[in-house]
């Protein structure tokens, strides 16, 4: 049953509106809290892998050590693409934004798929499965074509983190770097309806398929009020001078009423537990690689933000600390939102398997402000 158009609220950018229960990630935004399943984030990053904590997104439960096992091969055993997938990536023009190229990438794993539009739980969970594991060579093998580098196949007895790093410049990463990597990708995993998982289910809930959803979800993704805001974040911080010059930057964009992108958030009011997280985390990289100077103005920007906005709740979130942390591990400024991507996956599909457990067509109403009666004129005539 619906209420009438005058019993409904009207509720710009649903700020305030829940439009279903999960069971999956809980956010207390006022403390500063992110679970999984029930599971700290915290705790997730410092024990667990992107593979099992995938598992526990897909099964709302921890894996045994057999299950680990088994799914860890199932990943690994899918890494690689066909023949005519590599093909289209090397088809693709060489200045396309990664972000673009994924999307298309990701839309086209669906032309080779005969069970595509197949709506069954098994096959739904076989697509997710596909894009889990292939979005590594997507981006890896775009990013190689674009340099003109030879395309590095994937190698299927190492991570998903690790065989990444290795498709993306062709040497095997350090234990350290892989680790690095396969943090960021627990923390970015899953988080509530955000935008872009929100756009998924709504494909999904007009029983469309898996590779669209997913597809929908790379499109919101990239904008930068969203996932798009971890690459800005960089060009901002190299547009800035040095330290000396962090004041007035900042100043100037909050006095021209210009977000100062890696802050604020749509339900955190405390700091965004992944950015307490990931700022300790780019902290340590930066200071293996060099970077101690980004790590500095970062930390600058943020002690001014904090003066400035901190007492309207206004802290760094996920892609201000991310931000550093890849540039440090020598990860191309427009393959950070592609990075976001490669992990949200896990959580996009597994909202989509849990909404189809009990879908509803999502489709809320407008609140129609334009005129109405209007007289037709012949187009002679106007
Ligand atoms: C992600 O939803 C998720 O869960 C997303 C995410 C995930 O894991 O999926 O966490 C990932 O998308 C992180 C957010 C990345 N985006 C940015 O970093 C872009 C910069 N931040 C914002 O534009 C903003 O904070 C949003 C988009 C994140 C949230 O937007 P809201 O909830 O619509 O809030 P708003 O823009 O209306 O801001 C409220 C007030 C405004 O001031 P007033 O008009 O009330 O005076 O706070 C101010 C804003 O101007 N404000 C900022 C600011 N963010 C909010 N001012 C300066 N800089 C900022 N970054």
């Amino acid at each position: 049953m619906s209420n009438t158009m005058q019993e409904m609220q009207t509720d710009i950018g649903l700020v305030n509106t829940i439009v279903a229960r999960s069971a999956l990630s809980f956010i207390d935004g006022e403390n500063g809290v992110l679970e999984y399943v029930g599971y700290d984030i915290d705790d997730l990053a410092r024990n667990s892998t992107f593979e099992e904590t995938t598992f526990l997104l897909w099964n709302k439960r921890l894996p045994s050590r057999s299950e680990l096992a088994e799914f860890t091969e199932q990943i690994r055993t899918n890494y690689d693409l066909s023949d005519r997938m590599w093909d289209i990536i090397v088809s693709l023009p060489r200045d396309a934004s990664p972000m673009h190229a994924l999307r298309t990438l990701t839309s086209a794993l669906s032309l080779e798929d005969p069970g595509a539009d197949d709506p069954s739980e098994e096959a739904n969970a076989r697509k997710s499965l596909a894009m889990l594991t292939k979005m590594p060579a997507l981006i890896a093998g775009f990013d190689r074509h674009r340099k003109g580098l030879d395309l590095v196949r994937p190698d299927a007895t190492i991570s998903l983190s690790e065989n990444f790093l290795y498709m993306l410049n062709g040497i095997k990463p350090t234990e350290r770097m892989a680790r690095a990597m396969d943090i960021c990708l627990i923390l970015h995993a899953d988080h509530g309806f955000n935008a872009s998982t929100f756009a998924s289910l709504v494909t999904i809930s007009t029983l469309s398929d898996m590779y669209s959803a997913v597809t929908t979800a790379i499109g919101t993704l990239k904008g930068p009020l969203h996932g798009g805001a971890n690459q800005v974040v960089m060009i901002m911080l190299q547009e800035i001078e040095g330290l000396d010059s962090v004041e007035e930057y900042v100043m100037d964009k909050l006095a021209k009423k210009d977000k100062i992108m890696g802050f604020g958030h749509r339900v955190y009011k405390a700091y965004d537990p992944r950015a307490t997280y990931l700022k300790t985390f780019a902290e340590g990289i930066a200071e293996d690689t060099g970077n101690t100077e980004l790590f500095e103005l970062s930390k600058r920007i943020e002690q001014i933000m904090d003066r400035e906005v901190g007492s309207r709740g206004i802290y760094p979130n996920v892609d201000f600390y991310s931000a550093t942390t890849y540039f440090s591990l020598g990860i191309d400024l427009d393959l950070f939102t592609p990075l976001f991507a490669m992990s949200r996956v896990s959580g996009w599909t597994a909202h989509c398997l849990e909404y189809l457990e009990d879908n509803r067509l999502i489709r809320p109403r407008c609140d129609y402000v334009g005129p109405h009666q209007q007289e037709y004129i012949a187009i002679s005539q106007r």
